[in-house]
C-alpha cells in the first residue's frame, strides 16, 4: 500500500466547520431553515443543503414568514444592526459567527465606545469587514495598503484602535501599524490575524517536501488553494491541483511511494476523504 499523508489542516478551518456543521444541524429541525449569504463557497455543499430544504436569503428584508423560521449567520458575522433587525422580526437566529470574528467585534465597540478611532486593515467591501464596521460605535477608517495608510493624515492626539480581518497577511499588517505608528502618539494594537490559514500552508509545505507527489484539491478560482498549490509546487515537482476526485489521474500515480495530501479552505472533508482513500488503494 502507498504511504499518504494528508494534512490535518487540508479543507474547513475551525469556524468554518463550526458553521457548516451549525447548518446540517438546523436542517434536521422543523424550522424553515435560511443562511444569511451562502454559508460557505462551494456549491456542492451549497446545493447539498438546498436539498435538505435550506435556502440562501440575502438579506433581512427577503424574510416573507417569520413563524417557525431559523436565520443563520455565517462565520462572518454580521453587523449589530443587522442582529438587530432579525431580533425585530422575531425570527430564531442561530448566530454560526466565528467566535475569532466576535472577539473583533467586542474590541471595535468597546474601543470606539471609549471615543476611540478604530482602524481595520482589510479589504472594505469584504462581507467580514463590512460586519466589523457595523459593530463600531463612531465611523471607523478602513485601510488595506501602506500606501493608503501614508496617506492618512496625522491623528495628533487622538487614540487609535487598529484591528485586522482574520484573514489579512501579517506582514503587510505589521507594516502599516508602522506606518500608523507615526501617525499618532497612542495606539492599541490588536493582532487580530487568524493563523488557520498560515497553519494550513506551512503544514502543506512541509508534507510536501516529504513526499514523492502532493495533491491539492479546492476550487480553481478559489485564491487560497492557488496559493497552496504554489507552495507545494515549490517543495515537491509533482504538484497536481484537483477539483474533485474525477480530476485525478491515478495511471500518474503509479511510481509514486509516498503521496501528500493539502485541501483550500472551502473544499468538504467528503472530497479529502475521498480522494485518500484512493490514493492510497491504487497500485
Ligand atoms: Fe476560519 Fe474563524 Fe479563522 S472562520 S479563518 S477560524 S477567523
Amino acid at each position: 500500500m502507498r504511504e499518504v499523508t494528508t494534512a490535518k489542516s487540508a479543507g474547513f478551518c475551525f469556524g468554518v466547520r463550526r458553521a457548516v456543521d451549525m447548518v446540517y444541524a438546523e436542517a434536521k429541525k422543523d424550522n424553515r431553515v435560511f443562511t444569511l449569504g451562502p454559508i460557505i463557497h462551494n456549491e456542492q455543499v451549497v446545493k447539498d443543503l438546498e436539498k435538505k430544504g435550506v435556502k440562501v436569503i440575502d438579506s433581512v428584508n427577503d424574510i416573507s414568514e417569520k413563524e417557525n423560521t431559523t436565520i443563520i449567520i455565517r462565520s462572518h458575522g454580521v453587523p449589530q444592526n443587522v442582529i438587530n433587525a432579525l431580533k425585530e422580526k422575531k425570527v430564531n437566529i442561530v448566530d454560526a459567527t466565528c467566535p475569532f470574528v466576535s472577539k473583533i467585534h467586542k474590541i471595535v465597540k468597546q474601543a470606539s465606545e471609549d471615543g476611540k478611532t478604530v482602524v481595520i486593515v482589510g479589504s472594505d467591501n469584504h462581507p467580514e469587514v463590512e460586519g466589523i464596521k457595523g459593530w463600531c460605535v463612531s465611523k471607523p477608517i478602513v485601510i488595506e495598503s501602506a500606501s493608503e495608510a501614508e496617506k492618512l493624515d496625522n491623528f495628533g492626539g487622538k487614540k487609535l484602535c487598529i484591528v485586522s480581518q482574520t484573514t489579512f497577511n501579517y506582514k503587510k499588517f505589521k507594516d502599516i501599524v508602522d506606518i500608523l505608528s507615526k501617525k499618532s502618539y497612542d495606539i492599541d494594537v490588536m493582532n487580530t490575524i487568524c493563523n488557520a490559514t498560515e497553519e494550513r500552508q506551512t503544514e502543506a509545505g512541509t508534507i510536501a517536501r516529504q513526499s514523492d507527489a502532493m495533491l491539492v484539491i479546492g476550487g480553481k478560482h478559489s485564491s487560497n488553494t492557488q496559493k497552496l498549490y504554489e507552495i507545494c509546487s515549490k517543495e515537491c515537482p509533482n504538484t497536481y491541483f484537483i477539483q474533485t476526485l474525477d480530476d485525478l489521474d491515478l495511471k500518474q500515480f503509479q511510481s509514486f511511494r509516498s503521496v501528500g495530501i493539502t485541501a483550500g479552505a472551502s473544499t468538504p472533508n467528503n472530497i479529502i476523504k475521498e480522494v485518500q482513500a484512493n490514493v492510497r488503494h491504487e497500485q
